[in-house]
């Protein structure tokens, strides 16, 4: 007998039988049908009320109890209590605030700073600080934040704890402001690439959760022992690749890792910002960082993700200079940096593979997007070109010109709310 239960979309509590009636209509007669229903009604009806009454009592317990017959109920409210979280650098990404004033880049009010504001106002993060190595600019990164974010969306709150106080400098600030934190919070890591491995380190070791830009750290040794600690101490550790969410590089990863395109034979890539973004990273641009770690980490992260049978075996590197230091920073930076590397099958068939990729902070400034990216993947059955600079969505103003913008993640280059 085929039987097919349909919940009433206008009465859940109502469970109706259907029955199809060539199928069904032979073998049961009227009266036996309408018992199945009634039974199978009030057994629904024992189960909805006995789930809402569960519900009600764990919202009033502190944390999960034991009842007789090993019956555990938990509090969803003490489970899910929001998590506190620090943010360890307060630049571009995290407050879009830059020498004095909003970026000129995409990210004019940051990314991380409005998205925990956010979070915090639906309720899914609890306190929140941040913590930079000098105090004297919370002052006017308050000051951008009200006026380019609580007073462009709805009044949205934009407080936080800082550290060091406003009348000091302490490039270990991070360590008191860790402290604060309990065991089970977190903190998102947004400094200069040296400095990721011993604030995720301290962290870590008190049982903080930790979210770390890319590049996570500089050396394997690092990142080996951050895997380690992050075991030992039971927490997550998050690199923020974010290339990997967005839509048209997720849908060609997928491809090529169900096979669909063969076997793995080239991939190129091309990544850059304007030569501005040398002087919004002054403070560590050619000194403690290159290009290839800020830019390159992103596709070689996606092409190691796209084949996860092959492994890197030799990389050699080339870089041009002369625009970086003619632009009045440290004589060792290099303004455009090209990865080769060869890449092996790990099932020893002899199978290898070319990549090709390429960073630079030295583009022009009026390129029309802030970053150009690009990728070829070419396999033995097929291949994908993904141009993500211009994401398909144009906008032009009288006065500011025309835009390729993001309509994943940017917000308006023109004013958007009405004067
Ligand atoms: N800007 C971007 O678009 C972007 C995008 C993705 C990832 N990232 C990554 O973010 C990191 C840089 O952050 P940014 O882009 O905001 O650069 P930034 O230079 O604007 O800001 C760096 C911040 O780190 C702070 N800092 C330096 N040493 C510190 C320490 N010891 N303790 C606490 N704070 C410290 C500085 O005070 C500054 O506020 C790099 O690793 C980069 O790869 C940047």
């Amino acid at each position: 007998m085929t039987l097919k239960a349909v919940s009433a979309i206008d009465n859940p509590a109502i469970f109706c039988l259907v029955a199809s009636q060539e199928q069904v209509g032979a073998r049961l007669d009227k009266y036996s049908r309408l018992v199945i229903v009634s039974l199978l009604s009030r057994f629904r009806l024992f189960c909805l009320l006995a789930r809402y009454i569960l519900y009600c009592i764990s919202n009033y317990l502190p944390e999960s109890r034991t009842l007789p017959l090993g019956l555990t109920i938990r509090s969803d409210t003490a489970n899910m209590a929001p998590i506190n979280v620090c943010m360890v650098g307060t630049g571009e990404y995290t407050t879009g605030f830059v020498g004095g004033g909003a970026s000129g880049s995409d990210k004019k009010v940051g990314v991380v700073g409005l998205t925990l504001f956010d979070l915090r106002r639906r309720g899914k993060v609890g306190n929140l600080s941040m913590v930079g190595t000098s105090g004297q600019k919370f002052p006017a990164i308050r000051e951008h934040l009200t006026k380019n974010i609580t007073e462009h969306y709805n009044g949205l709150d934009t407080s936080f704890e800082s550290y060091p106080a406003n009348d000091q400098r302490d490039s270990e600030a991070y360590k008191k402001a860790i402290d604060a934190l309990s065991p089970g919070d977190a903190i998102t890591i947004f400094t200069p690439d040296p400095t990721h491995y011993p604030i995720a380190l301290y962290a870590i070791e008190r049982k903080i959760h930790v979210m770390i830009t890319k590049p996570a750290v500089k050396l394997l040794s690092e990142h080996q022992h951050l895997i380690e600690e992050a075991k030992k101490n039971n927490v997550f550790v998050y690199i923020e690749h974010h290339k990997r969410f967005d839509p048209a590089y997720a849908d060609a990863r997928d491809r090529a890792v169900r096979g669909l395109l063969g076997e793995f034979n080239y991939f190129y890539s091309y990544m850059s910002q304007p030569k501005s973004q040398l002087e919004t990273f002054k403070a560590w641009a050619g000194k403690d960082s290159d290009i290839s770690y800020y830019l390159n980490s992103h596709h070689i992260d996606i092409n190691e993700s796209m084949v996860p049978d092959f492994r890197p075996v030799k990389v050699t590197a080339s870089a041009s200079a002369g625009i970086a230091t003619d632009l009045g920073c440290v004589p060792e930076t290099e303004d455009t940096i090209t990865l080769l590397v060869d890449w092996e099958k790990k099932d020893g068939s002899g199978r290898r593979a070319t990549g090709v990729y390429t960073a630079s902070w030295t583009a022009p400034q009026k390129a029309g997007v802030h970053s150009n990216q690009y990728f070829h993947y070419m396999a033995s059955k097929g291949e994908v070109r993904v141009n993500q600079a211009k994401r398909g969505y144009e906008l032009a103003g009288d006065d500011a010109g025309l835009f390729h913008l993001n309509p994943f993640g940017e917000f308006c280059w023109l004013p958007c709310k009405e004067d």
